[in-house]
């Protein structure tokens, strides 16, 4: 890759702004996060007001997961037609209907399409985020600017735990769905005041408005180098507007398979086996009391919060490859441990707390590396003119993978018990190391024209 220019040298005097636009547009993440996070408290008291078959519960569990599929594949594309920032708009809405739906159904089916609703939202929302906060953060910061996102849905899963645990005592389960309205309703009016990114107006045109909006977000006039970049950048892409066909051009595919090998990888080395279903497994290592279970899973929401913020710290400093390398190291070792603490016959105390410990460095593990670089990576390897849609399109077969491994996991443990699917998980954790090493490309400190020139070159190389 090119080494950087001169822009870097005229720091931008004010990044307020920029700061602001990233938490806010982060709260599509929090969304992400709460209303995967929230059904876990809340199912175990919906039968009590509705008579649901297995299937209906299986439905609104993992209806969520399809239609997040969906919706990031449409949202991603909507958002290269119509522009990041009202797509955002939309986004709040749906999140907010989707969870009145939910939090006032008087039906089975009125709660199944309110949960397809939120699905849809969450979908929108990671095929939208992670681009429009990587398109408006300077190159030297996008890292930790994109990671907010990730910093957002491991709040938002804390946060339904404890919205859950609050309300379980009133099995409160319509205000469990229901609370999820608030931050829609602030993430929706933050994104009416914040400004379109500056890369998608001069991709269609509006360059004297995209010129303006950059001085917004960079606080000063002097925006002449890195607006020179953007069109430059835009010129070389071979004109503004992308089809969907572009998406399957020789050029892109190397950048596609990064991003679709990520997002497949993400999801089966198992971490929403832990996130969703951390009580049962903790239970079955042998901690049999429900305190003990609702404690250790708070304890791994906190670690995932935690070492989010870890990462964001060192991504701009290490860079990608060496976080995502030696995280994805830890979790193939801590899914060894998992495995072998299940394995061991005639479990002690002592073997269950070590389940619970490489839990807690397992989700770290996935905290400083797929769980940011993943969503980070997608929003800044592919070109301008179809870079939501190829964003969307990863995210799809992440939510994809998610939905599978979710349907999968508890029928692997019946089959092959836990020593065994831990390990599976871990073979893909050893797949997904030799796949970064040899695919992932580093994008520290590079602007996204930087990047995208970057997979155009002939001489390609994978930098560590
Ligand atoms: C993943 C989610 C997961 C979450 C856990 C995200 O990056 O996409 O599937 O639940 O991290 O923190």
């Amino acid at each position: 890759m090119p080494t950087q220019n001169a822009r870097v040298q005229s720091p931008p005097p004010n990044r307020a702004f920029i700061y602001i636009a990233a938490i806010f547009a982060a709260l599509g993440g929090l969304l992400f996060g709460y209303d995967t996070g929230v059904i876990s408290g809340a199912e175990l008291f919906l039968k009590n007001d509705f008579t649901l078959t297995t299937f209906a519960l299986e439905v609104i569990v993992s209806g969520v997961l399809a239609g997040a599929a969906a919706g990031a594949l449409l949202g991603g594309r909507l958002a290269d037609l119509f522009g990041r920032r009202r797509l955002l708009i939309v986004t709040a809405i749906i999140f907010g209907l989707g969870g009145l739906a939910c939090a006032a159904a008087a039906s089975t089916a009125i709660l199944i399409v309110g949960r397809i609703v939120v699905g849809l939202g969450i979908g929108l929302s990671s095929g939208t985020v992670p681009v429009y906060i990587s398109e408006v953060s300077p190159a030297d910061a996008r890292g930790w600017q994109v990671s907010l996102f990730q910093l957002a849905i491991t709040v938002g899963i804390l946060l339904a735990y404890v919205v859950d645990y609050a309300f379980a005592a009133i099995q409160g389960w319509r205000w469990m769905f229901g609370l999820a309205v608030v931050p829609a309703a602030i993430f929706g009016l933050g994104m009416v005041f914040l400004p379109e990114s500056p890369r998608w107006l001069a991709a269609h045109g509006q360059i004297d408005r995209a010129r303006a909006m950059l001085a917004r977000i960079r606080g000063t006039s002097d925006v002449d180098i890195e607006m020179r970049e953007i069109v430059e950048g835009i010129e070389r892409g071979q004109g503004p507007r992308g089809r969907l066909s572009d998406l399957f051009a020789p050029s892109l595919r190397p950048a596609l398979i990064v991003g679709i090998g990520l997002a497949v990888f993400q999801q089966v080395t198992g971490i929403n086996t832990v996130i969703y279903y951390a009580p049962l497994i903790i239970q079955s290592s042998g901690i049999s009391s429900a305190s003990g279970a609702i404690l250790a899973t708070a304890g791994i929401g906190v670690v995932n919060v935690l070492m989010t913020i870890v990462a964001m710290w060192l991504i701009d400093r290490m860079g990608r490859r060496p976080l995502l390398l030696t995280g994805i190291a830890g979790m193939v070792i801590t899914l060894g441990v998992l495995g072998l603490a299940f394995h061991m016959a005639g479990r002690t105390g002592a073997l269950a707390w070590l389940a619970v410990v490489s839990m807690m460095v397992y989700v770290a593990s996935f905290a400083i590396s797929l769980g940011p670089i993943f969503w980070l990576l997608i929003s800044e390897i592919y070109p301008l003119k179809i870079r939501s849609s190829a964003e969307g399109l990863a995210a799809a077969f992440n939510w994809g993978s998610n939905l599978l491994v979710s349907l999968t996991f508890l029928t692997l443990l019946q089959m092959m018990g836990p020593t065994r699917t831990f390990w599976l998980y871990g073979a893909f954790a050893i797949a997904a190391w030799v796949f970064s090493y040899y695919q992932v490309p580093e994008t520290k400190g590079r602007t996204l024209e930087e990047i995208e020139q970057f997979w155009r070159s002939e001489t390609r190389q994978q930098p560590l």
